[in-house]
């Protein structure tokens, strides 16, 4: 009986099995690159404002902090947008005539808000929190970038799972002080740029109650300044060679709400918040960092950081 398939066939169907192999393989490659791809993470494209809104120039030109436009990052969970009336503080006056600017004159006669393009956007089943990342520490530029060097923003990284537990992982080597939060250049302590932050162990007012009832340092709560504290006040100790326990700290007193002035004494306040009268107040102490390595380790004991495990479980993010 004569061979339907000849030899050279067998040859054919072996390479066609290999090279229906790596087509599979190449459209897993390519769709997983595609699912990290900027095309669909969105990363770094600026869409058609209805407004040319320029951060460099208001940031970075003008000296506008965040949250004279974005009021609400520091107490809700989301950032927001300003309103037309935000704008129109400035721009009754300023470039009343600019073609640029008829959108904004437009809202503002007829009440109807500017259609801004929405840029970072979580799905929804994504549960994210703007105000526990900033008052535990975490800068808007770690996660937005240089937005002061934006004249046209963007999302600067891919907001992907794996990109919210790489910090969740390891939080620490992003924690800086809450007085730098809107620092879009900082750039964690070295020798020649030292933090010292005092000691809050005792002192009342270090920690207050989130929404939840859970322990959130406000962002005025931790003190740490990046100048010489020992240099306007003389008296004040100096703990650069304590090794500190974050065992024990901590046992702070929460619930009375008085914000911690670095050059104020601090009295240990009983429950009911009044200071008892025998007691002498203390004097603030400061310990000097050198290293992000050692402030990380300090502030993630001071802001009560959860665990990497507990940081990445599921239900962190996902309810
Ligand atoms: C003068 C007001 C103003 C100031 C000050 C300002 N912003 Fe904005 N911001 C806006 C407006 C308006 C938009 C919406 C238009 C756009 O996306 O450019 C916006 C958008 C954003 C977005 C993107 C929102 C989205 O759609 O995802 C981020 C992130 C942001 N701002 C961060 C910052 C940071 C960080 C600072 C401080 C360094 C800052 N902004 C200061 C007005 C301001
Ligand atoms: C604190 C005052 C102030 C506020 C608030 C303000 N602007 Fe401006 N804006 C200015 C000044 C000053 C300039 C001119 C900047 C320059 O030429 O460097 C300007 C320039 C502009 C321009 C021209 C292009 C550019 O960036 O130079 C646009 C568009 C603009 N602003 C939009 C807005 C919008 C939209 C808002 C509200 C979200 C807003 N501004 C809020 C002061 C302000
Ligand atoms: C831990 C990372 C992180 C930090 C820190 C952070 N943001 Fe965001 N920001 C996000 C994410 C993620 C979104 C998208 C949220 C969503 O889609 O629900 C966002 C969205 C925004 C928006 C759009 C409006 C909104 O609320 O969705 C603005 C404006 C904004 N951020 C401003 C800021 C400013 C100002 C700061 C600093 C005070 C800051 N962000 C700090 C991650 C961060
Ligand atoms: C640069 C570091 C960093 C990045 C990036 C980051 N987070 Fe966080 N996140 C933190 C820190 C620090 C905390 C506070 C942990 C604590 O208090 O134990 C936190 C806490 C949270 C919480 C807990 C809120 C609560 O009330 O319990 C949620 C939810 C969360 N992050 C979601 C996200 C999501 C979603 C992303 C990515 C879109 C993200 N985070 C990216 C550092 C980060
Ligand atoms: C720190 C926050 C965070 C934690 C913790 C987290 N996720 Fe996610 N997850 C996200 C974000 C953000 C996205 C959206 C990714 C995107 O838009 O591409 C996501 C997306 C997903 C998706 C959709 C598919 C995908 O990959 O896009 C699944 C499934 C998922 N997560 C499962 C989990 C599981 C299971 C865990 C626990 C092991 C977990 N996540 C823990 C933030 C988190």
């Amino acid at each position: 009986m004569a061979q339907v398939f000849d030899r050279s066939s067998n040859a054919l169907a072996r390479a066609s099995l290999v090279l229906t192999g790596v087509i599979i393989i190449a459209v897993g490659v390519g769709l997983n690159s595609l699912q990290r791809s900027p095309w669909v993470t969105r990363q770094g494209q600026r869409p058609d404002q209805p407004v040319a809104f320029s951060h460099k120039h208001h940031v970075e030109g003008l000296g506008l902090q965040c949250q004279y436009c974005h009021t609400q990052v520091e107490k809700a969970a989301y950032a927001g947008v300003p309103p037309t009336k935000t704008c129109i503080n400035c721009h009754a006056q300023i470039w009343t005539n600019a073609q640029l600017l008829q959108p904004v004159r437009d809202s503002w006669a007829t009440g109807e808000s500017i259609r801004w393009i929405r840029i970072h956007d979580l799905p929804d089943y994504v549960y994210f929190n703007h105000y526990i990342h900033v008052n535990k520490g975490i800068g808007c530029a770690s996660c937005h970038g240089r937005v002061d060097e934006m004249p046209l923003m963007y999302q600067q990284n891919s907001l992907q799972m794996e990109w919210c537990l790489n910090c969740h992982r390891n939080p620490a080597v992003n924690l800086r002080p809450t007085s730098e939060i809107y620092n879009m250049a900082w750039a964690g302590p070295s020798s020649d740029k030292p933090v010292w932050c005092a000691d809050t162990t005792r002192a009342a007012g270090a920690n207050s109650y989130g929404p939840q009832g859970q322990r959130v340092p406000t962002a005025q709560a931790i003190s740490c300044t990046t100048k010489d504290p020992s240099r306007d006040n003389p008296q004040i100790a100096m703990l650069q060679e304590l090794d500190f326990h974050p065992r024990s700290m901590g046992h702070t007193n929460p619930g009375s709400g008085t914000n911690l002035d670095p050059h104020a004494t601090s009295p240990d306040v009983n429950a009911t918040g009044v200071p008892p009268a025998e007691i002498i107040p203390l004097p603030v102490t400061y310990k000097k960092f050198t290293s992000q390595v050692d402030l990380g380790r300090y502030l993630t004991s001071q802001y009560h950081i959860r665990s990497a495990n507990q940081l990445s479980s599921c239900e962190v993010c996902h309810r």
